[in-house]
């Protein structure tokens, strides 16, 4: 198998730019396919601490090729920025390329994301705030602006002032008054700068493909959170279900050799909405404070909770995840006991092992099973580790190929081969 679509199976924060960068090793190739800046992705090398937000995680891998494809929205001045800090650092971003149909992140995307929020008022989604859901609504309007049209400056102002038009009603109620001067002329500061970076991202991974190079396909956020899939309306506003790889990249979906689900230990999710496993306890305080549950992207406490295997099953049996990365195991170390939850009470009746569907997740009542904790970790896998990781993988069916117990690469045991 040389090309691998990795996703989150959970909410997000996974641990999938750790898991990416460890992989990276083997690979020649690393393709970013959906989100844009809402994501946080932090990568530990030799205590060397890493945020990225829209470049692939294979960057601090020199030999390692990175593509931001057409599935991704770019807010330009966050991609600029992160390119630069890279390079302040040493790490070599001249291997980025990003395709010219990604769109855009405007500043009243910014503005209407706020907006929006505040109009839901307790209802709130709790997003980013980085204008992520107004950038894809425009797309689907297709009144988006793309990086290809950075390129020709006078259609840009009415492809822009397109957009003011339609959403000038809400933007003047928040206090702004955008024009297309005035956004034309920022643009003007970046632009350059973003068209030398574009290339043709498809064209390019399709040729890795065709010579045999591992390639790895990089989902942003988790399947939870997948537009169609997850527990809307409580999710982000793209496809986080692996198979979204082959449309944000422009790549035949029979290429994609297998799947890799980003799995941690536990549950978390940042922002609103259901969470039958959630933990309001000490317990839980507990798992927050060792894990550092502290959004990278917002610095938000992340909500914590047991495992969630009826989840699971739903990621399994929506996206036919062939493999896990279990990540953050050791956050889990020191506990009595550990509660895993593998079933559902749904409106009074059991799921019985049946697979729930998203909309039933905010009705769910967890059905646990306790299993024995373990010590603190040698760096090693102890026999209670070995029990957990047993448990999950015979009730899901689906092999655990690599652990994750620190977050150092270092720190990451190999079970078996992602790439042949
Ligand atoms: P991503 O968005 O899926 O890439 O995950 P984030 O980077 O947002 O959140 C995962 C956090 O856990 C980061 O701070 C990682 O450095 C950290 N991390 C990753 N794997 C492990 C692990 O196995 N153990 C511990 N303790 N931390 C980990
Ligand atoms: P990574 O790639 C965790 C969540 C937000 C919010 C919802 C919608 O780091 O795993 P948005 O700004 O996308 O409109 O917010 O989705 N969210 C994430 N949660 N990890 C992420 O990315 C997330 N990206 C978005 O907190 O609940
Ligand atoms: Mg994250």
């Amino acid at each position: 198998m040389s090309v691998v679509a990795m996703f989150g199976a959970q909410w997000g924060d996974e641990g999938k730019g750790k898991i990416a960068d460890a992989l990276g090793e083997n690979l020649d190739a690393m393709a970013r396919f959906n989100g844009g800046n809402n994501a946080g992705h932090t990568i530990v090398v030799g205590g060397d601490k890493f945020a990225l937000h829209l470049i692939p995680s294979g960057i601090l891998r020199p030999e390692v090729a990175c593509y931001i494809c057409r599935g991704v929205v770019i807010d330009p001045r966050v991609l600029l920025e992160e390119i630069s800090k890279l390079q302040s650092r040493g790490v070599d971003a001249s291997r980025l390329m990003l395709d010219p149909h990604c769109h855009l992140i405007m500043p009243y995307h910014l503005t209407l994301d706020n907006a929006q929020e505040f109009l839901m008022g307790d209802g709130k989604i709790g997003t980013t705030g980085r204008g992520i859901g107004p950038c894809y609504a425009d797309k689907a309007y297709r009144i988006g602006i793309r990086a290809i049209d950075l390129t020709d400056t006078d259609s840009l102002a009415s492809k822009i002032d397109m957009a003011l038009k339609r959403h000038g009603g809400l933007l003047s109620e928040m206090g702004h008054d955008y024009t297309s001067d005035d956004i034309v002329k920022s643009l003007r500061e970046v632009l350059e700068d973003i068209i030398a970076l574009m290339g043709d991202t498809a064209g390019s991974v399709r040729r890795h493909i065709t010579a045999g190079d591992n390639v790895l396909l990089e989902g942003a956020q988790g399947f939870i959170l997948d537009i169609d899939h997850g527990s809307y309306p409580f999710v982000t506003s793209s496809n986080c279900h692996p198979a979204g790889a082959a449309a944000g990249i422009g790549i035949a979906a029979r290429d994609i050799g297998g799947s890799l689900g980003i799995v941690k230990a536990y549950q978390t999710r940042v922002g609103a909405g259901p969470m039958p496993t959630e933990l309001t306890d000490e317990v839980g305080d507990k798992i927050r404070e060792r894990g550092r549950e502290f959004g990278t992207t917002t610095g938000r406490p992340r909500r914590c909770g047991w495992l969630d295997l009826p989840l699971l099953k739903m990621t399994i049996a929506n996206t036919g995840m062939d493999s896990i990365a279990l990540t953050k195991l050791d956050v889990l170390d020191g506990l009595d006991t550990v509660q895993v939850c593998v079933d559902y009470e749904v409106d009074g009746k059991v799921l019985n092992g049946k697979i729930p569907q998203s909309y039933q997740i905010d009705k769910a009542k967890p059905i646990y099973e306790e299993l024995p904790g373990w010590g603190e970790g040698n760096g090693e896998l102890s026999g209670g580790q070995n029990e957990y990781i047993g448990f999950i993988e015979e009730t899901l069916g689906v092999p655990v190929v690599i652990v994750s117990i620190g977050p150092e690469r270092k720190q990451t045991i190999i079970r078996a081969s992602v790439f042949d």
